[in-house]
């Protein structure tokens, strides 16, 4: 049975009923892809190819190779998983659109990587404001192949733990709220300049790109490291977790790390720094936190 919008992002009536339902985790209703949207998927990996030869780090590549990724053909997340989980333990798991903070970060401390199943208007390839399964399957999943980049995340998780623990520990109401609001921004910037949109100094010299915003666009992979426009410097934490985000354009701002044992660190550090307080009183701006988000944390442990 095949609607005429198929699964297309923002579009697709078995997405909309899930969501009505308040179904957060859903299987892939594969037969509802329409032809359209199996085109737009071959139409994104068709041009993204030679890019990601050029500019992606060589576990992305590895990655999409050990996947066996079809460039023909929307992913079956069954089959994805087959080859991922024996390679990290980690899991794609079917979302029906937006997980919060918390059970996000949860589900990466538990290997599982929640995924959009829709797929961007093929009338629209190069900007959309949600992930779809372009973005979560070709941008994110590769990374997961890599055992060491899998750990950064299972870390990040563990972080987000201490982190609504730590708030529990908080007994003046409105200091609690201040200080979960603070970290999950954070939390959300550090994720952002790393897992999204970071690039990795290459041994040889100059960069790459191993985020995963930056590995499902076919604009800003060249752009993040061919223009004169954007701003690279090396990853400091101090800098990351005070430094607001846009998401509507070309990031202006991007950081580097040396390699995933860095960035493994660096998420050390940065539960170290929410324990020790340093992620409090973060400089205003963007990302807002929902009130979602800031429930999710505080409901975490009880
Ligand atoms: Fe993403």
């Amino acid at each position: 049975m095949q609607t005429a919008a198929g699964l297309t992002t923002t579009q697709a009536p078995f997405i909309e009923q899930a969501q009505a339902r308040g179904e957060k985790f859903i299987r892939q209703p594969y037969e509802l892809y329409s032809e359209e949207n199996q085109e737009t998927w071959r139409a994104l990996y068709r041009r993204m190819l030679p890019r990601w030869e050029k500019y992606a780090n060589e576990k992305f590549l590895e990655g999409v190779s050990n996947l066996a990724l079809d460039p023909n053909a929307v992913p079956r997340l069954d089959d994805i998983n087959k080859f991922l989980e024996p390679l990290s333990g980690f899991k794609a798991k079917a979302v029906s659109g937006y997980i919060p903070a918390y059970l996000f970060f949860d589900c990466l401390r538990t290997r599982e990587f929640p995924t959009t199943i829709t797929i961007r208007d093929g009338r629209t390839l190069d900007y959309l404001p949600e992930p779809d399964i372009f973005h979560d399957v070709a941008g994110h999943v590769p990374m997961h192949t890599d055992r060491q980049f899998s750990d950064v995340l299972v870390r990040f998780g563990e972080a987000a733990r201490s982190a609504a623990m730590h708030a529990q520990e908080i007994t003046d109401r409105e200091e609690r709220l201040r200080t979960v609001e603070s970290i999950i921004k954070g939390m959300a910037r550090f994720f952002w300049f790393t897992v999204e949109f970071g690039l990795m100094n290459r041994p040889e010299g100059g960069y790459c790109v191993y985020g995963s915003g930056l590995l499902s666009s076919f604009g800003e992979i060249e752009h993040c490291i061919e223009s004169p426009e954007v701003q690279r410097f090396p990853f400091q934490l101090e800098w990351v977790v005070n430094q607001y985000f846009e998401i509507d354009h070309y990031q202006p701002l991007l950081f580097i790390v040396d390699s995933f044992e860095h960035l493994f660190a660096e998420v050390g550090r940065l539960e170290e720094w929410i324990l020790a307080g340093k992620l409090s009183n973060l400089s205003g701006g963007e990302p807002a936190v929902n009130e979602t988000d800031l429930q999710s944390f505080l409901e975490a442990v009880s």
